[in-house]
């Protein structure tokens, strides 16, 4: 079963909250980075944590939180073999596991609702990268243009 880790900024406990308890009714392994309360803190430190926790193995996938998920997703992204989406429709949230191997899911607190970050979550988690053909060769591109190995 997948282990997931999740984080969000001052802007998000409360819907950072709603996902936890999806993700462990679910049964999955959830840690937490944090942040725990409305107190003003800076997103780059709890999505630069959260995706520490997948380059070291810790966890499988990431889901960040702030107010726009773009935050988040612009510093998850700053992360070497961290591909993030910022995603506020569930056919977004489940294409980008399928086709761009993408671990971590965004959102915005101050963009979707309970009931439609559920359905984001379980739209990313319950999707499969397809891992070959075009969507491979893509994929492998943006690890190679992350490397510096990318020629063209
Ligand atoms: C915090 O006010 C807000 O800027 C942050 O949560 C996020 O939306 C940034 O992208």
């Amino acid at each position: 079963m997948k282990r997931i880790v999740i984080g969000c900024d001052h802007a998000a406990p409360y819907l950072k909250g709603v996902v936890k308890a999806h993700l462990e009714g679910r049964g999955f392994t959830v840690i937490d980075v944090g942040t725990h309360t409305t107190d003003s803190v800076d997103y780059p430190l709890y999505a630069h944590a959260a995706c520490k926790k997948i380059q070291n193995g810790e966890a499988d996938l990431g889901i960040l939180i702030c107010g726009t998920g773009i935050g988040m997703s612009l510093v998850a992204n700053k992360h070497k073999g961290i591909r993030a989406a910022c995603c506020s429709d569930t056919f977004s949230a489940r294409l980008t596991r399928e086709h761009n191997d993408a671990n971590v899911l965004c959102f915005g607190q101050r963009v979707v609702g309970e009931g439609l970050a559920v359905m984001l979550v379980d739209a990313f988690l319950d999707a499969e990268y397809a891992g070959s053909g075009n969507h491979l060769r893509r994929v492998s591109m943006i690890s190679a243009i992350e490397d510096g190995s990318f020629d063209a």
